[in-house]
């Protein structure tokens, strides 16, 4: 089966080489040169574990090359995936012009019967449109629309492209369906639950899955905040309502709020769609707000642990990326952090295995960028850790205190045991307990 992926972002790169991986034959495409050109030289744009690797064999034994011929690539290819970026527009809807210049791309080359199967996250009435708008522009065209949304958690997402928990397929057409359970087929091997809709459940289960995990977050978020006011530890709470099967204890970790390229956005975008169909979506839109509210306690905790003033205060910060094994910034939590403390007129001084590259493309000078955790320590006047990178969890403290003015740390992951940080001479707070 022969295959062109459209967009060598993150999603379309990790699901074109693990489509690779499953035997298909895969041209990836883009229309950015720059990014092509440096696949080609085997260099990857993102930092993913296991993901360079997984290209290297696949280039080599030939299943999977890159190029910025799109009209050709679709021309070459029976399926046809989209996983270009749907970034929020301005009203917190899905931003589409990307995924209709690829689509009028397809039209326009549109050589015999296609697949086009849609990874990229889209509103409920997506593929639908995608449909209309070929159908309309090429007589008598033949073509099947598929909604196939990914669950790839960055950071996992090479294992979780090989190993999901579910994989869907939005079609009424049969042709289509077969098509996808034959690109899929090692995963039936291992028994892979495959659910088969229409489109329109297809782009809603995305949507209402993540929009639940961010629910989740958000919940957890709220009880640790009252744990603060009434003495309870959310660690044990969180750990003895998912030992109850109904709730389960994932996604049940307090923290600064979640970020990342895909639960802010598609909250938003849910909550968008519903009211533009005229429901107010109360409870999403609760979701929203407390995440917005859990970064901005994070920084009052900073304020209120350095004296209530941060102008002047150097403040250390302990990883930019929205979690750890990854070097993606984007609604980032750390990045919010950031920015109020130099509103705030406090000077920040920041460390991040990976995302420092990406943290100086939105700070520049404004920040410094520390060589490792301890030069973060470095003369400050308090610690916040905002990434649990494996790395920080297991800090020389008398090494870190020894290097700061005042040992103040604002552990925003719940990384450290706060009795062992008070013994170890820490002004410690963590979230919820
Ligand atoms: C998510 C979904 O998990 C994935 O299925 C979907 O397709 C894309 O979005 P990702 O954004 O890569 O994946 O990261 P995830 O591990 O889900 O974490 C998202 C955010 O929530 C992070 O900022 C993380 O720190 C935060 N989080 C997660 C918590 O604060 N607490 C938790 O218990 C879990």
């Amino acid at each position: 089966m022969r295959i062109c992926m459209i967009g060598t972002g993150y999603v379309g790169l990790v699901t074109g080489c693990g489509l690779a991986e499953f035997g298909m034959k895969v041209t990836c495409v883009d229309k950015v040169t720059e990014k092509i050109a440096m696949l080609k030289r085997g260099e990857i744009p993102i930092y993913e574990p296991g993901l360079k690797d997984l290209v290297e064999k696949n280039v080599k034994e030939g299943r999977l090359s890159f190029s910025t011929d799109i009209p050709e690539a679709i021309r070459n290819n029976l399926v046809v995936f989209l996983a270009v970026g749907t970034p929020s527009d301005d009203g917190g809807g899905a931003d589409l012009r990307y995924l209709f210049d690829a689509v009028d791309e397809i039209a326009r080359n549109l050589n015999g019967y296609k697949v086009i199967a849609i990874k990229s996250t889209v509103p409920v009435g997506t593929a639908k449109r995608v449909s209309r708008r070929i159908a309309g522009r090429v007589e008598g065209a033949a073509f099947d629309v598929v909604s196939n949304p990914e669950f790839l958690r960055e950071g996992s997402a090479v294992e979780d492209f090989l190993h999901p928990d579910r994989v869907v397929i939005g079609t009424e057409s049969e042709q289509a369906i077969a098509i996808m359970k034959d690109i899929y087929s090692p995963l039936y091997l291992i028994e892979t639950p495959f659910v088969i809709t229409n489109n329109e459940t297809a782009e809603m289960i995305k949507y209402a899955a993540n929009t639940f995990l961010a629910a989740k977050i958000s919940y957890i978020n709220e009880v640790a905040n009252i744990c603060e006011l009434v003495g309870a530890d959310v660690h044990v709470v969180a750990r003895a309502m998912g030992l109850d099967g109904r709730i389960s204890r994932k996604f049940l970790h307090p923290g600064p709020g979640f970020g990342g390229s895909c639960f802010p956005k598609d909250t938003r975008a849910l909550y968008h769609l519903a009211r533009e169909k005229g429901y107010d979506p109360a409870l999403i839109g609760s979701v929203i707000r407390v995440n917005e509210n859990q970064k901005t306690r994070m920084v009052e905790k900073v304020k209120r642990r350095v004296g209530g003033d941060l102008s002047g205060k150097v403040i250390g910060v302990l990883g930019v990326s929205f979690k750890p094994n990854t070097d993606d910034i984007r609604e980032s939590p750390a990045i919010f952090v950031i920015q109020r403390l130099l509103d705030a007129g406090a000077k920040v001084q920041a460390f991040d295995p990976a995302a420092l590259g990406e943290a100086r493309k939105v700070f520049g000078d404004a920040i410094t960028y520390a060589a490792n955790a301890y030069e973060v320590a470095q003369g400050a006047d308090a610690i916040v850790l905002m990434t649990e990178w494996n790395q920080f969890r297991s800090l020389d403290l008398q090494e870190l205190k020894g290097r700061m003015k005042t040992p103040v740390f604002v552990d925003t992951r719940n990384v450290y045991d706060p009795r062992k940080m008070e013994q170890a001479g820490f002004a410690y707070e963590g979230v919820g307990r």
